[in-house]
Formats: structure tokens, C-alpha cells, sequence
């Protein structure tokens, strides 16, 4: 392990849906090197028990420093929400989960200090951005309610459908009562739902994307370690999975929101 700035960042998730985190990276970090991989042959993570995630984890951080990375970036929320410790644990180079910058982001934007916070079972179940938050401010009421069917929702495609609304209209209803005015997008798939998303709560709420919020977070940590990469070429961009799903490049690239490039398949844990 060493600290050499033109290393790549390393960034992870249960499956394809953290590379809207790599899409935040890219905008904000132009000429970083990124190595990305997609447990795809064991998502999803937010229905399994807290321990079953702890042991994928430090799976996915393996594989990850296998490829030198100079830090890794916990792009899936369940991970972020019950196994930051273990990654921070094994890798000893700097680590950055989802949850606090997204929990730092809600806290700036929300006047009425009235927050939803969406995601899987076991990011709600965690508790962790509700904790996140009331650290930040303990005043702040925090309302949350998982989405289960959201996940598979997206990576259907139906992102505009009208099932996808009917759903949203479900689960966001209870939110919608208790008056929120910020919405907390925890999970690598929502902020493909915006729209849906806006709609349902008739665009009176802020929606809170954890993967900007995240971008903005690495960005600091690389000046602070001083690992920013300042050579100016087109940065490497690598993306590993430990299956390869049909559809799995249309669909990668709707996260992505670029072509995807060569995707290699590796076998982990
Ligand atoms: N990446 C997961 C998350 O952000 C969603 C998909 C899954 O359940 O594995 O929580």
C-alpha cells in the first residue's frame, strides 16, 4: 500500500447501481483513476442480515486493494450503513461511505428540520442516516421508510412507468404526512427515480442525491491526504463485476450515464 496520487480510487457496491456514485465522481473529479466493482453476482445486499453484508464487504475490500487502490469509496448505502467499520478496518487507507455526506447535505438543506430518508431494509433497519442526522442536529425530526421494490424497479428500466409510480405514491405517502421538506435518496438506485420521485411529492421537497454529496466528500479527503491526482490524461477507468447479467451494459450505462467500456467478470470471496 502507498499513497501515490496517480493510483486509482477504488469504489464498490452490491451490484451496478453505485456506478451513479462513479458518475458524481467523474463530474467532480475529471482526471481520477477509478477501479469499479459490482458484487453483481450476490446483489442484492438490503434485504440480507447486517452479518451476511459484513462478511461481503470485506469480500469487496479485498478485491479492491488486490488493484492498489490509494482509497476506496463505499458506494452501496446498505454497506455504508452496517459495514463502514469492517472496510475502514482492512484497508487502512482512507475509506468514505455514503451515509454522512448525505446526512450532512439534508441537515444544510432542510429548513423545517422535517427529513424523509428512503432506502433498503437494512439501510432503514440501521438506522444510520437517522443517526447520522441527529448528530449533525438533534432538533431534527427524521422520518424514514424503506423501498424495497425500488431496486427492482430500476433495473427493469421502469423508470417512468406507471407501476413505478403507483408504487412511489404507496411508500411515500406516510412521508408526505408527516410535511418533510428533504428527501434523503438513500440508496444507489433512487436518484434514477427523481422524477417519479419529485412528482409524487409534488416537487415541494428538496430530493438529497447521496452520490453528489459523496463526490463533494472524496474530493476533500484526496486534498486533505494529499492524494489528488494532478496529471492532467485521460483518466483509466476499470470496471470489474463478479457476474455478468444479461442487460447488464444497457443498464450499466443508464447509471453511468456513458458507455460503459470493457467490463470484466472476477470471482471474489
Ligand atoms: N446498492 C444498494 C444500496 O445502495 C441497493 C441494491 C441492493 O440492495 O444491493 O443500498
Amino acid at each position: 500500500m502507498s499513497n501515490i496520487p496517480r493510483q486509482p480510487i477504488g469504489v464498490f457496491d452490491s451490484g451496478i447501481g453505485g456506478l451513479t456514485v462513479v458518475r458524481a465522481l467523474l463530474q467532480r473529479l475529471p482526471h481520477e483513476n477509478i477501479v469499479y466493482f459490482g458484487d453483481t453476482a450476490r446483489v442484492p445486499y438490503g434485504p440480507k442480515s447486517p452479518q451476511v453484508v459484513r462478511e461481503y464487504a470485506l469480500d469487496d475490500t479485498e478485491f479492491l486493494l488486490s488493484k492498489n487502490v490509494k482509497m476506496i469509496v463505499v458506494a452501496c448505502n446498505t454497506v455504508s450503513a452496517v459495514a463502514l467499520d469492517v472496510v475502514q478496518k482492512r484497508a487502512k487507507i482512507p475509506v468514505v461511505g455514503v451515509i454522512v455526506p448525505g446526512a450532512n447535505a439534508a441537515s444544510a438543506a432542510s429548513k423545517k428540520k422535517r427529513i424523509g430518508v428512503i432506502g433498503t431494509l437494512g439501510t432503514i433497519s440501521s438506522s444510520a442516516y437517522t443517526n447520522a442526522i441527529k448528530q449533525i442536529d438533534s432538533s431534527v425530526h427524521v422520518f424514514s421508510q424503506p423501498c424495497p421494490l425500488f431496486v427492482p424497479l430500476v433495473e427493469e428500466g421502469w423508470l417512468d412507468h406507471k407501476a413505478t409510480e403507483m408504487i412511489a405514491k404507496e411508500y411515500l405517502f406516510p412521508l408526505s404526512l408527516e410535511k418533510i421538506d428533504t428527501l434523503v435518496l438513500g440508496c444507489t438506485h433512487y436518484p434514477l427515480l427523481k422524477n417519479v420521485i419529485a412528482k409524487t411529492l409534488k416537487d415541494s421537497v428538496t430530493l438529497i442525491d447521496s452520490a453528489e454529496a459523496t463526490a463533494v466528500e472524496v474530493d476533500r479527503v484526496l486534498e486533505e491526504h494529499a492524494l489528488r491526482n494532478t496529471s492532467k490524461e485521460k483518466p483509466n477507468l476499470q470496471f470489474f463485476v463478479s457476474d455478468i447479467p444479461a442487460k447488464f451494459s444497457e443498464i450499466g450505462e443508464r447509471f453511468l450515464g456513458a458507455k460503459l467500456g470493457v467490463v470484466k467478470k472476477v470471482s471474489v470471496g
